[in-house]
């Protein structure tokens, strides 16, 4: 049995760290360019894999020598990568710009996740097969509503990370368990600007929510209790890229074990805040012991 599985995006990330980012019609010269994998499904699965889950990717990579990269930095960090297809194609590319405050703006060209419109014979049994599966909005809806409503004939538990941020559709809503937005894409769900309002409306089409609030932490909610928030550990971040990812693949990791909402949310701040005091998305999440470690202090 497979602990969890991630059906979602591989992308190279082709990342540029400069002081401040350009506006519309400037120039600027960077300081450092790097070729990092990511994709926030291969990131998801990384951070997983790190925190000591038993996980499986399904998903999509060109065949270029992308491809080849992300496949092996996802089994080096021991994801099973048996249903990740190589398609006829460019990889999916993250062209990322981060400044000094070590936040970042990011274009997706999909490529190879834009061909996971579906999925293939033998998914639903993988799915089945899992306690837990994690999807986000980089590879086309189609399919990711077709992993939500297998895992939900499964009883599967179903996280969904809603981005990039969009509106969703009722269905897949209603087949989700856990939605795990950032403050701008619960905004985009609901229309509401306030983060305990947000994740309030919310509750209307999923029974749980946490919306995470970077370096103040995050906010659950759910039907029946009263909002708790949990603290994100004070560190310094250089690179942000990632760490949403890093704090889902820990958060879904410590659920699966049987720990509490609360310790579940701690153990994953932990996480996010190991990786956002390093450069890049999957070379910067934490393995076990770091997290751990960090989560005692
Ligand atoms: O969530 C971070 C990820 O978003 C990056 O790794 C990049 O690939 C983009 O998909």
């Amino acid at each position: 049995m497979t602990g969890i599985v991630v059906l979602g995006s591989t992308n190279m990330d082709l990342v540029t760290y400069v002081e401040k980012a350009p506006q519309r019609g400037e120039t600027v010269t960077g300081r450092e360019f790097r070729t990092i994998p990511g994709g926030k499904g291969a990131n998801q699965a990384i951070a997983a894999a790190r925190a000591g889950g038993d996980v499986l990717m399904i998903g999509a990579v060109g065949n270029d020598a992308y491809g080849t990269h992300l496949r092996s930095t996802l089994e080096h960090s021991g994801v099973d990568t048996d249903d990740l297809r190589t398609v006829e194609g460019p990889s999916g590319t993250a062209h990322i710009v981060v400044d000094d405050e070590g936040g970042n703006a990011i274009v997706v060209i999909p490529g190879a996740n834009g061909t996971l419109d579906h999925l293939s014979p033998g998914d639903e049994g993988v799915i089945a097969d899992a306690d837990t599966l994690l999807l986000q909005l980089e590879i086309p809806l189609a399919a990711v509503l077709a992993g939500a409503l297998a895992a939900r004939r499964h009883d599967v538990r179903t996280i969904l990370t809603p981005s990039p941020a969009r509106p969703l559709p009722d269905e897949l809503l209603a087949a989700i368990d856990l939605l795990v937005p950032n403050e701008h894409e619960a905004t985009t769900l609901t229309g509401r600007t306030d983060p305990r309002e947000a994740a309030t409306a919310l509750l209307d089409r999923v029974p749980e929510v946490v919306v995470t609030l970077g370096a103040s932490g995050s906010l659950y909610v759910t039907r029946g209790a009263e909002p708790l928030t949990v603290p994100a550990p004070k560190v310094t971040a250089i690179d942000s890229t990632g760490a949403g990812d890093t704090f889902v693949g820990a958060l879904a990791v410590a659920l699966g074990e049987g720990r509490p909402m609360p310790d579940a949310l701690a153990w994953a701040a932990a996480a996010a805040a190991l990786s956002v005091q390093r450069e890049g998305a999957t070379i910067a999440m934490p393995y076990r012991p770091e997290i751990e470690e960090r989560y005692a202090k």
